[in-house]
């Protein structure tokens, strides 16, 4: 790990804390591994009176490079960005198409959770021309999946949520480029991730309200359950096998079922892992309102180490972007707008498409722009008044 000593005017957003950081009083006002997604976070130090910070350099999402590494990157920007202008084109189109793989899933989850709690056979060539069409749609256009990922609706969760991890997982693999057979048993052992609650009773699955401890062990038998509806099921591939009994382990070894530790974690549970913790808070429940995506990073940095694999908490950003797709963003010069795409070499300066407020609603300007071109960038998450004007992609789904 390299560790730089910065001072405050010079602390840039995407840089990483080396160690926790403190005021004088000895108080901790961001913990190590704590990134920097917003001017106010640097603002407050100043306030604090701390001088300067050490930064991982290692772990920063920042360009290091000189200024005129960066000028002669000109030109790499100038095609990012026409490639990424190209995808937002495409988007609507491809999200059509997207809806009826989700419109699909719901009766495929709900066939299977049915099967599975009533022991019948569960119908595997379904789940496996789903994963395929998954994955060919994340080739074609991943930012046309990825942004549907954020398009929540509580009802429908069950059906969803497996299908939202199902998709994370299968982009998060194929940008760590894991090969053709992996992608596809990544893809279908994080759709059936959670068949083990198949086995637990309706009654705590459903309960609106926070578990009681017994109900709490109950639940946590979900993925020994998943196990033997593997071995019911004559289920075989070692890759879903780990992902289905061990997504709910933890690096540290706080984990459960086996309480495993770092490496004894199958690599593919910890990619369901932290795709699973992503799409879980990013969802209203009856008992807690949605978490915003990128505050959702900020909770996936700090938990860096303990309930995820470091390395793995760092490609995962580069998948889902500091500031997801879908995330309202207030811009420097005081606009609102939501991220519509991401160059994955520039994550803190998004292309978006620029909102206004109108009767108490967010709606479009019908203006996207690149912050990669511009002296714009993002202040903070936008968390003020207005509602995002429904799409007809959001009523149908
Ligand atoms: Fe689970």
């Amino acid at each position: 790990m390299q560790i730089k000593e910065v001072l405050i005017k010079d602390v840039k957003l995407g840089m990483c804390l080396a160690n926790d950081t403190t005021n004088n009083k000895n108080e901790v006002i961001y913990r190590k591994g704590f990134y920097f997604t917003s001017r106010e976070q640097i603002i407050r130090l100043l306030d604090e009176g701390v001088k300067s910070i050490l930064v991982n350099i290692t772990a920063s999402l920042i360009d290091m490079r000189s200024s005129k590494q960066i000028e002669q990157s000109q030109e790499f920007v100038k095609k990012e960005n026409e490639a990424l202008y190209k995808q937002v084109d495409e988007l609507d189109a491809e999200q059509e198409k997207v809806i009826d793989l989700y419109q699909s899933s719901q009766n495929v989850i709900n066939d299977l959770m049915n099967n599975a709690r009533f022991g019948k056979a569960l119908n595997l060539d379904v789940v496996q021309k789903q994963t395929i069409d998954v994955l060919n749609s994340i080739r074609k256009n991943e930012l046309a999946l990825l942004s549907l990922i954020n398009l929540k609706n509580f009802d429908e969760y069950t059906y969803t949520h497996s299908l939202n991890v199902s998709i994370l997982s299968a982009a998060f693999a194929w940008n760590l480029k894991f090969p053709e057979d992996q992608l596809i048993s990544i893809g279908r052992g994080a759709f059936f991730h959670d068949i083990g609650k198949a086995k637990v009773p309706l009654s705590i699955v459903n309960k609106p309200g926070a578990l009681s401890e017994s109900e709490k062990r109950i639940m946590q038998m979900h993925p020994s359950y998943g196990e033997q509806i593997y071995n019911q099921e004559i289920i075989t591939n070692e890759i879903e096998r780990g992902i289905v009994t061990q997504h709910h382990e933890s690096f540290d070894g706080s984990g459960y079922p086996h309480s495993l530790e770092g490496n004894r974690i199958s690599k593919y549970a910890s990619i369901v892992s932290i795709s699973d913790f992503f799409d879980a808070l990013t969802t209203v429940r009856s008992y807690r309102p949605e978490v915003h995506p990128s505050e959702v990073i900020q909770i996936i940095y700090s938990l860096s180490a303990k309930k995820f694999d470091p390395r793995v908490v760092n490609h995962f950003i580069k998948t889902i972007g500091i500031y997801p797709i879908g995330s309202l963003v207030e811009l420097s010069n005081d606009q609102i707008a939501i991220v519509k795409a991401f160059s994955k070499e520039n994550l803190l300066k998004p292309i978006v498409e620029l909102l206004k407020v109108e009767n108490g609603y967010l709606a479009s300007q019908n203006k996207i722009v690149s912050l990669m071109e511009s002296e714009v960038y993002v202040k903070s998450v936008y968390k003020g008044e207005g509602k995002l004007v429904e799409k007809n992609i959001m009523k149908k789904l």
